[in-house]
């Protein structure tokens, strides 16, 4: 499903991926964890684009395609979604109009469908009116996996989904994430505590900016 091979990146003059390779496979849920500023965040920006491979040997397989250079425009058109960190969501929309932004380059009848299986979601539906001020972290999170899923994904690039949330919170987004799962959409999975491991196929650990083996 997708391969990264070699790939070495970083901001303005600074290195900050030194030869990261590792490989997710078709319907697979592969966990990045790691320590703070060891360069997960890194990974995920650099497989969407949002940060160019620096080195010639370093490259980006996806469904057997090489998207190395394909530029994050083509990534939901090609079935990659990412959900950042941070800001992931608009502040001064509603929940309803957020998932409608994110639909907003497909046809009135596909949007429809969308976000009826969004709103498959816990609580979006019913907090559909509300802005994600009136909304608690969890529910901010929901909404964040719901914007990424208006683009029927087949790949997630998911940053730190857990963050900040209680256990009852997380168990929800998890059994959200094992959901998504079932139905074979494949899931890279940025958490740094390393305590919601047990679902998942594989787990990477950054160190430096490296996978440590
Ligand atoms: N925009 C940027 N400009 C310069 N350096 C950056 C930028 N973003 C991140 N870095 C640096 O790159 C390194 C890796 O950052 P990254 O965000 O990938 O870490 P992370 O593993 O996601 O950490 P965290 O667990 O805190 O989210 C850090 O040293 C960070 O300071
Ligand atoms: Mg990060």
């Amino acid at each position: 499903m997708l391969e990264v091979k070699n790939i070495s990146t970083g901001y303005g003059k600074k290195q900050v991926l030194f030869d990261v390779s590792f490989e997710v496979g078709d319907g697979e849920i592969v966990l990045l964890t790691g320590g703070n500023g060891s360069g997960k965040s890194t990974v995920l920006k650099c497989i969407y684009e949002l940060l160019p491979v620096w080195n010639e040997e370093g490259k980006i397989f996806y469904k057997g395609k090489d998207i190395t250079k394909a530029g994050t425009p083509d990534m939901v058109k090609k079935g990659i979604v990412y959900i950042p960190q941070r800001n992931n969501y608009f502040e001064s929309l509603t929940i309803e109009e957020n998932l409608l932004v994110s639909g907003s380059v497909y046809g009135k009848a596909i949007v429809q469908e969308r976000m009826e299986e969004t709103y498959k979601l816990p609580r979006l539906k019913e907090y559909r009116k509300r802005t994600p001020f009136n909304l608690s972290g969890g529910e901010r999170q929901l909404l964040a996996l719901g914007i990424g899923m208006m683009h029927n994904p087949d790949l997630i690039l998911f940053d730190e989904p857990f963050a900040g949330l209680d256990e009852a919170n997380s168990k929800v987004m998890l059994d959200e994430i094992l959901k998504l799962k079932e139905k074979k959409i494949s899931m890279l999975i940025v958490e740094h505590k390393e305590t919601i491991n047990s679902f998942s196929n594989k787990k990477l650990k950054m160190y430096l900016g490296k996978i440590k083996v």
